[in-house]
């Protein structure tokens, strides 16, 4: 629920509004002239102000700039009349969201009105980010990472429609958030959705939304994606996710920029770009039958790899840096120095979580660290809490063979057991399920230093 203010000297315009947006359940106040409504905007807490360009006393684009400089965060949608379009768009120019022409459509008022609502509260929402470490640049020298940057560069500016495909934790969701960021679209709506997130049954809703009564759980009328991104940008992560009957509609919405609501007839337009992301072989998806090839055509206009940081060695350290320099910073703690044979070590490791894993490992470093001199024992320790512990620990006996591999586990199990037993021979045999004669041999033939 939004609050509106409507600022307009007719009676009719300032009823008609309202009506609408109170039936959607928002809280709309209304003034008569534009000082009255300034005086209002100090008192009440507004989100949304439709406000008229052409008013007695004070004229509509001196209320507009005064609304930007005093309440920056508050959203302005202006209403002009048939013979002043002209002032509409120089209101726009200066900062007005977005403007309706008179007569007011009731579709295009709510599109509107839901717009500027879901814009402002996500600038709200970005400037609490920004007060917490703001908007991440995607950092790197590497070749992969600069040819990302490159594809990003030529086709920011665009309206195509990107794929980027990458592991877990590469940083798609980054890549996109840039790629709209440096748009003409900047200014309006990045909407994410995630396609593996959102049960079957509601992704079209969700997308696309749906009329009161369309089943049995929606009570009200609601906008998807698709037209809250108007403008902007919508993203659909792990696209790879999404059921045939999801995609078939998807494929339609991209083509057109014609899609239905779910139990609706009308059809709505909406002017999106769409850049999708995915961890999957979406190649192979396509041959198992599991994702549509013509929809794979219409998303990949211009793909974008994100290379696994296992495969950009030469970035580790900067990124190292960068985020030891945060969190130190974020959790007030002393910033770490990671040893040469510390960071020799991390180079090596394969990262299945990539840099989502290298970043929560720097933070469980920076929090944990006894010294600020970490060496490459503590190093391994925060190691291994990837996203899958199984691919962590068949890397740890990468190169081996499988009785140097055995023998390494079995040392590390007794040697984890001991220390869980207190270096005690018999307790820790009976919690291994051997003989205390079959563990001394083990201790000796493997070297385990029995400690006290
Ligand atoms: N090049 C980079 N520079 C700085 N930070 C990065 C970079 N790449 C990724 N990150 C950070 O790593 C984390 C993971 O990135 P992101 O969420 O974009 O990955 P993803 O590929 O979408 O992951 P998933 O497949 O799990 O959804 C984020 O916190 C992001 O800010
Ligand atoms: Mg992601």
């Amino acid at each position: 629920m939004a609050r509106f203010l409507v600022i307009d000297d007719e009676q009719g315009i300032r009823e008609v509004l309202s009506d609408i947006l109170r039936d959607e359940g928002h809280e709309v106040l209304a003034a008569e002239d534009g000082i009255v409504g300034l005086r209002m905007l100090k008192t009440e807490p507004i989100d949304v102000v439709f406000l008229d360009v052409w008013l007695p006393n004070k004229g509509g684009i001196e209320v507009l700039q005064e609304i930007k400089q005093e309440y920056p965060e508050i959203e302005v949608i202006v209403i002009s009349g048939h013979g002043n379009i002209d002032m509409a768009v120089r209101a726009v120019k200066m900062g007005a969201f977005d403007f309706l022409e008179k007569p007011l459509g009731l579709d295009r008022v709510l599109t509107v009105a839901g717009n500027a609502y879901k814009f402002e509260q996500l600038r709200r929402e970005n400037t609490q980010l920004k007060l917490q470490g703001g908007h991440q640049e995607i950092l790197g020298n590497s070749p992969g990472i600069a040819q990302v940057r490159h594809i990003i560069e030529q086709a920011a500016g665009t309206d195509s429609r990107i794929l980027i495909t990458g592991e877990n934790g590469t940083g798609k969701e980054l890549v996109a958030r840039e790629i709209h960021q440096r748009s003409r679209r900047a200014r309006r709506p990045f909407i994410e959705v995630n396609c593996a997130a959102i049960p079957d049954s509601l992704i079209e809703s969700e997308l696309f939304g749906h009329e009161k009564g369309a089943f049995t759980s929606a009570v009200g009328k609601r906008r998807g994606r698709f037209e809250l991104a108007d403008g902007g940008t919508l993203f659909l992560d792990e696209v790879a996710d999404m059921s045939m009957s999801a995609q078939a509609k998807v494929l339609r919405a991209v083509q057109e920029f014609r899609f239905e609501r779910v139990g609706g007839e009308e059809s709505i337009t909406a002017d999106v770009r769409v850049i999708a992301a995915t961890n999957k072989d979406i190649r192979a998806e396509i041959e198992a039958g599991n994702f549509r090839e013509d929809l794979f055509f219409r998303l990949n206009v211009v793909p974008i790899h994100v290379p696994p940081l296992r495969e950009r060695q030469d970035d580790i350290e900067l990124l190292t840096d960068h985020f030891l320099d945060m969190f130190s910073s974020q959790h007030a703690r002393p910033r770490p120095r990671i040893s040469r044979p510390g960071m020799q070590r991390m180079r090596e490791y394969h990262w299945p979580g990539n840099i989502r894993e290298l970043k929560n490992m720097l933070e469980r470093i920076t929090i944990m660290a006894e010294d600020v001199d970490v060496g490459v024992a503590e190093v391994e320790a925060s190691m291994g809490s990837g996203e899958d512990p199984v691919e962590d620990l068949l890397a740890r006996f990468e190169g081996m063979t499988l009785g140097e591999a055995r023998e390494q586990f079995e040392r590390e199990l007794i040697e984890k057991k001991l220390q869980q037993h207190d270096n005690n021979i018999s307790q820790t045999a009976q919690a291994l399920g051997v003989y205390p004669s079959n563990l001394h041999g083990k201790i000796r033939k493997l070297r385990i230093h029995v400690g006290k």
